[in-house]
């Protein structure tokens, strides 16, 4: 099976890629403010259509989406689609350095093309953004195979906030059904401080019911903005058969570690006692453990779950361990070589080694999170569209960070720069990326456009004898990873996918605050096959507003 493609969500521009014969979706979303409460109090979140998280889109593979959005915020707004890999395609990218944001106030309008191409049900959320405001405007993409595309997974399930799991459309485990509809209302458990779960059974509603002796997949996500979580169902083992968009090895787990940014899906099978079950998250790596449950059901039965909680694990080694478990399903869906010809990662060589360590200090007396020393801060001008018009000289520079952290970033004395990142990359160069963590605090790092092989963790620092230890074979391809405190994560990928993509930490406070880069990859060749064009809509802003169009790319 495939890695990189299973999650492949690409937008699509002017004439070129779209197929006359697949389908369109048209979508009208307004963004509002509005009071949420993903953990129980109350605060001012942004608003999909009056929805929190937003809208789930219900699609199947190359459906052409196309969503006019307005801005009724007071603030400029973008939308980003974390783990969809919009290939050849940064242009719709949605994040500050890729596009300008829909203007303040104005029921302006834009429009997203995307080319859902995912070979294996799969889901995603758009990343409602604005410079000032952390927020997350969690939304949902459900995309499910088409019947073109064989998958060995049921439809996909919608997934939720918070990584709280959702009701899949039921299906036996066998049933590998490819057709078109994936599922289920979303719903929002009730979410309450650990110990009242049982006060939560007497009067709580189950969020779904199960039949049976029928299996249910539930797709978990961590659409959290900070805390790693861990799931589990009371009594209930999972068999893990996805992650960020990629099919495992099905080994079975009592609990999962959910950082931030990551999916899994897993199977449930109903073949405990008719009565009620907590599925219970709570939070991981922090002082304070904060716990939600929330009940599933067994149709024909109202009995209230066991009052005994199931336990989270302690430690991170628990949870490293439990990485070191997954692996990829070579056999799902026929193994053949992703977008990337990296199948065989194992076996290419590698051109560069980048290191990236993050850090924390100031600048100007204020808190920021640095990589390599620096601390990203947004030019006038989204980089991909200076790059594109040829306006980079007065936005940024390019390479400003060395390919190894700074020396002095050791003791924790170098003072931190505050400037745009811009990383270049050759098109096609197969690299691989240490990210170095010598903090208290865990790390969660995405990265947009491509999906990697975390190949290696450990404790302390990495060398180069650790690639000894590094999973050449069978290592999961992913979107997001983690790196333990005070550890190293690497990931190798091979970067052929033209365009300009971010590189940051899940944890919002840090990537608001600078923790995050972006890596310029340009087609020398400047090739429709390697890049699209930037579609008609194109908002512009800052510098290139009144620049003419350079010349379009052409086959
Ligand atoms: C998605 O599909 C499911 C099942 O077909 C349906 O129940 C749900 O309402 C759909 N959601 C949207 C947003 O269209
Ligand atoms: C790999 O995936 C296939 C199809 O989903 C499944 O039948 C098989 O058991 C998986 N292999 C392992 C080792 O889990
Ligand atoms: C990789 O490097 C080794 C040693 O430098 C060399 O012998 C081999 O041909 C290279 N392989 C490829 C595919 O370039």
């Amino acid at each position: 099976m495939k890695a990189a493609a299973l999650l492949v969500l690409v937008a699509v521009l002017g004439l070129t890629a779209v197929q006359a014969e697949d389908p369109y979706l048209y979508f009208t979303w307004k963004v509002t403010y509005g009071t949420i409460a993903p953990l129980g109090v109350p605060q001012k979140g942004i608003l999909i259509d009056g929805q929190f998280p937003g809208p789930n889109i219900n699609c199947t593979t190359n459906n052409n989406i196309v969503i006019n959005l307005f801005n009724d915020l007071d603030e400029p707004f973008l939308l980003s689609w974390n783990g969809i890999q919009q290939r050849k395609n940064s242009w719709q990218d949605g994040m500050p350095g890729t596009n300008c944001p829909i203007p303040r106030g104005e029921t302006s309008l834009t429009t997203s093309r995307l080319r859902t191409r995912s070979a294996a049900s799969s889901t995603s959320r758009p990343w409602g953004c604005t410079r000032r405001r952390v927020a997350s405007a969690g939304s949902a993409l459900t995309a499910a195979s088409s019947s073109r595309s064989p998958s060995t997974l049921p439809p996909a399930t919608s997934p939720s906030s918070s990584a709280t799991g959702t009701p899949p459309a039921t299906t036996s485990s066998s049933a590998a059904s490819t057709a078109a509809g994936p599922s289920a209302a979303r719903r929002r458990p009730d979410q309450r401080q650990s110990g009242n779960a049982a006060a939560a059974a007497a009067g709580g509603q189950a969020i779904f019911s199960m039949e049976s002796g029928k299996t249910y997949r539930y797709r978990i996500c961590n659409v959290g903005l900070k805390a790693t979580l861990n799931f589990r169902i009371q009594g209930h083992a999972m068999k893990l058969v996805e992650m960020d968009g990629s099919h495992t090895v099905q080994n079975v787990y009592d609990s999962l570690d959910v950082h931030v940014g990551q999916c899994y899906s897993v199977l449930v099978a109903a073949d405990q006692a008719p009565r009620g079950y907590f599925m219970v998250v709570s939070t991981r790596f922090s002082k304070r453990v904060l716990s939600a449950a929330a009940m599933i059901g067994y149709a024909g039965s109202t009995a209230a779950p066991p009052a005994e909680l199931p336990q989270a694990p302690v430690g991170w080694a628990w949870s490293l361990n439990q990485w070191r478990s997954f692996r990829w399903n070579l056999t799902a869906s026929a193994a053949r070589p992703n977008p990337q010809g990296s199948y065989h990662y194992g076996s290419i060589n590698i051109t560069r080694t980048i290191k990236l360590a993050n850090s924390a200090g100031t600048v100007g007396g204020k808190l920021r999170y640095a990589i390599n020393g620096a601390t990203f801060q947004n030019p006038a001008t989204p980089l991909k569209l200076a790059e594109y018009f040829g306006a980079t000289g007065a936005e940024f520079k390019y390479d400003t960070i060395s390919d190894a952290p700074p020396k002095k970033l050791r003791s924790g004395a170098a003072a931190i720069r505050a400037e745009p990142i811009v990383l270049t990359s050759k098109f096609r160069d197969f690299v691989e990326i240490i990210l170095e963590n010598h903090e208290r605090s865990i790390q969660s790092y995405h990265l947009d456009g491509y999906s990697f092989f975390p190949v290696g963790m450990g404790a302390g620092r990495w060398t180069p004898e650790k690639r000894r230890s590094y999973n050449l074979m069978d290592a999961v391809s992913r979107h997001t990873i983690q790196v333990y405190p005070r550890s190293w994560s690497a990931i190798m990928l091979t970067f052929d996918n033209a365009g300009m993509w971010n590189l940051r930490s899940e944890i919002w406070e840090r990537h608001y605050l600078g923790q995050q880069l972006y890596i310029s990859v340009l087609s020398p060749a400047k090739s429709l096959r390697d890049e699209y064009n930037p579609p008609e809509n194109l908002l512009l802003c800052g510098a290139t507003k009144n620049l003419p169009l350079p010349p379009p790319y052409t086959i």
